[in-house]
């Protein structure tokens, strides 16, 4: 079947925020512990950080990492994570029922965001703790020097401050799972002090409040206009979470793929919400959104193993093994979250290593990528520069929800600085091969392919694994030529490409 896409330089978007290739590290299974993190490896730094790891991590493309929680941070006690590791003390996680050793903390995962060249995006716990304990951390990590704190953070070998920007106001508040839930005035009074202290100690703080834990809680919206009714002026973003699921009742691939529209709705109605509090307050302000967790996540999510008995250290949960199926729902987001370039700031795949991740390792073996790390990666590094409005023309499929959904979904990133354009294309038609024809105008006559590749795998089902880490990866796109701005690509049926020109 025939598709077209037209952009146009003169029709921008918005700048992409490039933070929205953003990734998620939480005290969480084998995240950290036999993640990222294993001295006895063989590839592992002085810290005990696994080279691989940090090597794929890279390849990756992570621009920011969320941490250190999730549930986890609801619980935590951030002095328990400085100074010697000897002293560190071992805790019960009640979030993970795991035995936490603390040898990973602050200073040690700031080296880590340094090797892998990521920016931090810290939490607060608001869980357990409160305003002062948030002030208290802040004035350790951010504040030069001459205070107990900051003192402390120098003889425990931070002679510089971290400059840590950008922090989480607590982490799924509204949820019942969550180490001390708030109702939405208990937790918007909360957000709203506590971001006054952290500005009043580092005014150049950027915070995100946390809005509902998913788009069907049944608190949602009402919880977005309590909580921005109390903390809107002193916040600058309002997180999402999302994880996708394959309901029992409908596990057709077609819904599958239907949930990036469902999430473009989450994203604009969250966006709708916001306005209308700007509007009762009558500000000009324009609340951003992080859309701080999102991954595809239903296998290894329920039954007993999500609380394993005795207290275990770095237990196997979460550890989802990703599909191709998986890869083309990732791809289709990542076009979706670009197409938001104008309000979605940041946004960070949960989680990097093990626990439902792009990255895999064995404790003392290998480390690999599973399918969902090739768009993540295609899209972290070529996508830079101006989103491009798309005009889309493609036959579709009717859903019940969203009426008629193209197979098409479609993103465009131009540079004006290196004068290449990032074309993302999802074919969600799971038959047919689409025809398609894209239109760049006012990028120049005379452009030259720099780059084009597919992710298709004739068995929907595939998976990268320990013993065939590479089955599905991206190979190269040939059917493809371009004339002038006009580029034709024949896609196969279920199928990501990126194409980039120059
Ligand atoms: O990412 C796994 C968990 O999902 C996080 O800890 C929590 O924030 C969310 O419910």
């Amino acid at each position: 079947f025939q598709a077209s896409l037209i952009v146009d330089r003169d029709y921008p978007l918005a700048p992409l925020d490039r933070r929205v290739f953003g990734v998620f590290v939480e005290h969480l299974g084998r995240c950290v512990y036999d993640g990222i993190h294993e001295p006895s490896h063989p590839t592992a730094d002085a810290l005990g950080f696994r080279g691989d790891v940090m090597a794929l991590t890279r390849e990756l493309g992570a621009t920011l990492v969320r941490y250190p929680g999730g549930n986890f941070l609801s619980g935590y006690d951030w002095e328990d994570g400085v100074g010697p590791l000897v002293q560190r003390p071992r805790r019960l996680d009640l979030a993970w029922a795991s035995t936490e050793t603390n040898q990973v903390g602050t200073h040690e995962f700031m080296h880590w965001c340094r090797q892998v060249g990521a920016e931090p995006m810290f939490g607060v716990n608001l869980g357990t703790r409160g305003a002062d304990e948030a002030r208290r951390y802040l004035e350790y990590c951010n504040h030069p020097g001459g205070t107990a704190l900051s003192e402390r953070r120098r003889a425990d070998g931070a002679d510089a401050p971290f400059g840590i920007r950008l922090w989480c106001l607590g982490n799924e508040m509204d949820g019942p799972w969550q180490i001390g839930r708030k109702t939405p005035d208990e937790y918007g009074r909360l957000a709203s002090e506590t971001a006054k202290l952290m500005r009043w100690l580092d005014p150049s703080v950027e915070l995100a409040a946390c809005g509902s834990s998913a788009y069907d809680m049944p608190s949602y919206g009402v919880w977005e206009d309590r909580v921005l009714e109390h903390c809107f002026d002193e916040v600058d973003y309002l997180s999402l979470h999302s994880y996708f699921v394959k309901p029992p009742a409908d596990s057709s691939t077609e819904s599958f793929l239907a949930q990036i529209e469902t999430n473009a709705r989450y994203i604009e109605d969250t966006l709708a919400i916001a306005d209308a509090v700007a509007a009762r307050k009558r500000s000009r302000k324009r609340l951003m959104l992080s859309f701080d967790e999102w991954n595809v996540w239903y296998r290894a999510r329920h039954g007993a193993h999500m609380r394993q008995p005795g207290w275990p250290e770095a237990p196997r949960l979460l550890e989802e093994v990703y599909t191709a199926e998986d890869a083309l729902l990732i791809g289709g987001m990542l076009t979706m979250f670009m197409n938001h370039a104008d309000r979605l700031k940041v946004a960070c795949l949960a989680q990097l290593c093990n626990v439902i991740a792009p990255i895999m390792t064995e404790p003392g073996g290998p480390a690999w990528r599973q399918t969902i790390f090739h768009p993540f990666a295609q899209a972290a590094r070529w996508a830079r520069g101006e989103v491009l409005r798309p005009v889309i023309r493609s036959p579709g499929r009717l859903h019940p929800v969203h009426g008629e959904l193209p197979h098409l979904c479609a993103s465009v990133v131009d540079d004006p600085d290196t004068g290449r354009t990032a074309v993302f294309l999802l074919n969600r038609d799971l038959g047919e091969e689409m025809d398609l024809t894209l239109h760049l105008r006012g990028l120049g006559p005379a452009r030259r392919l720099v780059l084009a590749e597919e992710l298709h795998a004739a068995d929907l089902h595939a998976a990268n694994t320990l013993e065939a880490p590479d089955r599905v990866a991206p190979r190269d796109l040939v059917n493809l030529s371009i004339d002038g701005e006009r580029l034709r690509a024949r896609l196969k049926p279920a199928s990501w490409n990126l194409i980039v020109t120059q």
